[in-house]
């Protein structure tokens, strides 16, 4: 059986005090919770937030890291500095990333290969735009985005893997994909992990959703076989709306 895995993508809001407020309250209110957490702060709030979340049941991630370990590389920030401070997991592939500031798959793959290496747990983001679903290519874009991100991947690292499927249509639209559409692409994702690593990996891989979940269509969506969990954008910013989607039954 898969782990159900709600993660919170807090993007680029919240001061360090507002931070250290969400993150106190959700170590509280999830501490009995059943499924697996994570929350991923701005780089400037890691480390206020994980003085919070340490020895919890929340993991903490960053939404974002360098293709490079060190160097000369103004403005970036490099998993081993993200380490230092605690992350264990990354987010990479974020349709932000793709299309506002032109992250192509080599890139993605470069980073994802390179947080593999250093241990961390990697949120693979995949994901259509609007034009591309009304062209019927959804699972194309989505197959593309897998194998390229993955591509070099060893099966023995796939369990630090996680996809999530993001239709770049519903990211913070309040349009929701219906579950049936959802759980659509998961199965063709799960499908594209098979065909790359075989039955077992792809029964094991948890395929988050993300795009506009709420408290009123978390429990829908992860009543589909193949929605394994999620990554929640606008309603991780508040207890009210992250802890109803966290603890769904
Ligand atoms: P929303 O939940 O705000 O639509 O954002 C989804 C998302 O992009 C999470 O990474």
């Amino acid at each position: 059986m898969r782990e159900y895995y709600i993660a919170g993508n807090w993007k680029m809001h919240k001061t360090r005090a507002e931070a250290a407020e969400l993150a106190r309250a959700l170590v509280g209110q999830l501490k009995d919770g059943k499924h697996k957490y994570l929350v991923a702060p701005s780089f400037t709030l890691l480390e206020t937030v994980a003085a919070i979340v340490k020895g919890t049941n929340i993991r903490l991630g960053a939404q974002n890291a360098a293709a490079e370990e060190q160097g000369a590389h103004t403005g970036e920030v490099s998993v081993l500095q993200l380490k230092d401070l605690g992350v264990q997991t990354v987010i990479l592939g974020h349709s932000e990333r793709r299309h506002t500031y032109g992250e192509d798959d080599a890139l993605i793959n470069k980073k994802l290969k390179l947080a593999l290496r250093h241990g961390l747990e990697v949120i693979l983001c995949v994901g259509e735009l609007l034009e591309e679903r009304e062209a019927g290519r959804a699972e194309a874009v989505c197959e593309t985005q897998t194998v390229k991100g993955l591509e070099g991947v060893a099966a023995g690292d796939l369990g630090r893997v996680v996809i999530a499927y993001e239709p770049v249509w519903a990211i913070g639209t309040g349009k929701t994909a219906t579950p049936e559409d959802a759980d659509a692409i998961h199965a063709y994702i799960r499908g594209v992990i098979g065909k790359l690593y075989g039955p077992e990996a792809a029964g094991k891989i948890i395929i988050q959703y993300g795009g506009s979940v709420k408290p009123e269509n978390a429990a829908q969506l992860m009543a589909k076989e193949n929605i394994d969990g999620a990554l929640v954008g606008g309603a991780a910013l508040k207890t009210e709306t992250f802890v109803p989607i966290a603890k769904f039954s």
